[in-house]
């Protein structure tokens, strides 16, 4: 299937299901495969907006869970009626105390689907994706508990891949996957963390 179908197909499919972006089905998979997600759990979301890892979340973890997003962008409106959804304006760089996000205690899953700023410069790009990427892992020990699961964005670089190598040892188990939905050109990936070591 080429490209321009396999956008044309998930762009489609989340419109008529009402999802507020394809990338919806990039965390569905993973979660299909790995279960990260359980009803009940708290979770953060890094870089939320529009929101379509939010809606799939929320569905997931239920009326006893609660998922919070975070993002530059301004708070989506369509998500602020959810009950078990709250939404803030700010970069994830600048929450030091996780009050700031009225809770008190650390996350049973983090998901981050950020990504920089792109040039068009390959090297630049690879260069600031791999930055975001070690900056999320060096401000997750604030935010994700002891045992919780994470989600991360990577785009694909041999520098990439020895960083994420050398993190490994962080979770008990540690998996890469390249989602159906991903457009094929796309050296996007997912790096699935289960039971964090903090
Ligand atoms: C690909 S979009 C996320 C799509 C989302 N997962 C969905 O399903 O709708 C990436 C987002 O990361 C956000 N972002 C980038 N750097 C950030 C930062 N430092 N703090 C918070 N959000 C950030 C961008 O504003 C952008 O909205």
């Amino acid at each position: 299937m080429g490209n321009f179908k396999v956008k044309d197909h998930y762009y489609q499919k989340a419109k008529q299901e009402n999802f507020l972006a394809r990338s919806i089905y990039k965390l569905e998979e993973i979660d299909q495969k790995y279960k990260v997600l359980k009803a009940g759990m708290k979770v953060v979301d890094f870089g939320y907006y529009p929101g379509s890892w939010i809606q799939y979340t929320s569905r997931v973890i239920g009326d006893n869970g609660i998922v919070v997003g975070i993002d530059i962008q301004e708070v989506n409106k369509k998500l602020s009626g959810v009950k078990n959804v709250r939404v803030y304006q700010q970069s994830i760089f600048d929450v030091t105390d996780l009050t700031q996000l009225g809770v008190e205690d650390q996350f049973d899953v983090v998901l981050s689907d950020m990504a920089p700023s792109t040039t068009g410069i390959k090297t630049v790009d690879q260069a600031r994706s791999l930055d975001l990427v070690e900056s999320v892992f060096g401000v997750l020990p604030r935010f994700l508990r002891p045992g919780g699961n994470f989600v991360i964005k990577v785009f694909d670089s041999q520098s990439a891949q020895d960083y994420l190598k050398s993190q490994k040892n962080l979770f008990g188990e540690f998996h890469f996957l390249k989602p159906k939905s991903t457009r094929s050109v796309s050296k996007e990936f997912f790096v699935i963390g289960k039971n964090f070591k903090a």
